[in-house]
């Protein structure tokens, strides 16, 4: 016993914890250390080593429109909006503690990580909900490096709104070469005049159409200030939208971002369509940036997303100091491939999902209303959507019945129609999908998603192999789309 002293482990390489002591005490820390120290003691043993946090989910006071506006009451992991950035380790064992501190149940969802189904987070499908005063160990181990985020999968619409969200940031093996890495994880809030959050979560007008898109914008928590770059310096830019409804498209003046990952996941380098970056709820995409502007300049970075709604979301103010380096910096823009087992097209299972419903013109419902036979659609928790003509609704629950079966190890081909006339991010649990084409044209750029943007009657046809079992979601990431039934299950056995 006396080998796993704190000294000793130091000395190994172990991180250290706040929590350190809690750390050594743990029964499965001390045997698989004694493991490594017998079988291969000269191997670091950071591998036996378990990331520990403790998460406290409770109200909390935030001013999001900068240190002179209003405090807004919002609910916040750790007491912070964002909640904190978690930073963890590919293939290292990470354990979470979540404590609730609200009046109602949550969980959280490591949104995008491929995980144990039991960690997954959705109420009464993968777990039980943390009740009040209650708390539960999520315990995973990433396999992908990338730019991940958590948030409640419990009354998803209120909790997500009221700032429930936060980076998970997975590092890379070996660092990669970049002079900064930065994160902009931004939110949309409905704000009432006095700084409150607005009343009206789950309206009928927002339930069926756009969603809830609100009023003010948010980079870490505030209304941005200049953001100081540097001539010449390379930033890796982890762009993150964790708003309930807002889409961006962030066009950067007089510079050049180059993809990198979507969703976490490494693509082939690449110059976004237009210049524009399209991020829907849920969605991030990793970008390098290389600062190429003249010292002492200003130049805005754009969400004109909206048609006639353009704003400036920030600007990059340069430093007045001659550039870091006379050329870009000399090192590959790509980031290592992630463990992604490859689709096998030839052997694969086709589904489809459909779409459904909405507000059409005239204030009409597309079908769904009529269909389920219900009085007020989108009220109450109340059908406005529907996927191959069935509502799920709410945020997951006990008894789902899945929509397809997958045996494990299957790839499967799945199509997915928009019929509606609306946007809408569709989100897969426990699996990242290598997204094949848009409207018969092949998507470049070996892109994997977790959340794929349909635009209005789009059909996207991706690919994944089931390996994972267990009962998983697939839903739009709009929160108030999927409250409203635009939520579907499937099963891998
Ligand atoms: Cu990011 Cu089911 O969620
Ligand atoms: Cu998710
Ligand atoms: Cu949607």
């Amino acid at each position: 016993m006396s080998r796993c002293s704190p000294s000793t482990e130091i000395a190994k390489g172990i991180r250290v914890h706040s929590d350190f002591h809690h750390l050594i005490s743990r029964r499965g820390f001390l045997i698989a250390a004694a493991g490594v120290a017998a079988s291969a003691p000269m191997r670091p043993v950071r591998a036996s080593a378990t990331e520990e946090r403790r998460i406290k989910v409770a109200p909390s006071q935030a001013r999001l429109t900068g240190t002179d506006g209003p405090q807004t009451p919002v609910w916040a992991y750790d007491g912070t909006v964002p909640g904190p950035t978690l930073r963890l380790r590919q293939r290292e064992p990470a354990r979470i503690v979540v404590d609730n501190g609200l009046d109602e149940d949550t969980t959280v969802h490591w949104h995008g990580i491929r995980l144990p189904n039991a960690m997954d987070g959705v109420p009464g499908l993968t777990q039980k909900p943390i009740k009040p005063g209650e708390s539960f160990v999520y315990e995973f181990t990433p396999p992908d490096a990338g730019t991940f985020w958590y948030h409640p999968h419990a009354d998803s619409l209120v909790q997500l709104g009221r700032g429930l969200a936060g980076a998970l940031i997975v590092e890379e093996a070996e660092p990669v070469a970049v002079d900064r890495d930065l994160l902009w994880l931004l939110q949309d809030w409905r704000l009432a005049k006095d700084g409150q959050i607005a009343a009206g979560f789950g309206n009928m007008m927002d339930a069926a159409m756009s969603g809830r898109v609100g009023n003010v914008v948010t980079i870490n928590g505030t209304v941005p200030a200049d953001q100081l770059v540097k001539a010449g310096e390379r930033i890796r830019l982890r762009l993150a939208n964790a708003s309930l409804a807002r889409i961006m498209a962030l066009r950067f003046e007089g510079h050049r971002p180059v993809v990198v990952a979507i969703d976490g996941q490494p693509c082939d380098p690449h110059e976004p369509d237009s210049g524009r970056l399209v991020l829907a709820p849920a969605m991030r995409i990793d970008v390098m940036l290389d600062m190429q502007g003249d010292p002492g300049k200003r130049y805005a970075v754009i969400d004109d997303f909206y048609d006639g709604l353009a704003y400036t979301l920030t600007t990059l103010a340069y430093d007045e100091a001659p550039p870091l380096r006379a050329h870009p910096l000399d090192a590959p823009v790509g980031l290592p491939r992630n463990p992604l087992p490859a689709p096998d097209l030839a052997g694969a299972e086709r589904q489809e999902i459909v779409l459904q419903g909405g507000m059409m013109g005239g204030g009409k419902l597309a079908g769904v209303g009529g269909m389920m036979g219900m009085g007020m659609p989108g009220m109450n928790g109340e059908a406005a959507w529907a996927i191959n003509g069935t509502s799920m609704t709410g945020d997951g629950h006990a008894g789902m019945a899945p929509q397809f079966t997958l045996r494990r190890g299957t790839t499967c081909h799945l199509t997915m129609r928009n019929e509606t006339a609306w946007w809408h991010p569709m989100h897969i649990h426990g699996f990242s999908m290598s997204v094949l084409s848009r409207n018969g044209s092949s998507v470049p750029h070996r892109q994997w998603q977790d959340t794929v943007l349909l635009a209005p009657k789009d059909t996207i046809e991706c690919a994944f192999v089931a390996d994972n079992p267990g009962d998983w979601m697939l839903h739009c990431h709009v929160a108030d789309h999927q409250m409203a039934g635009l939520m579907t299950v499937f099963r891998v056995t």
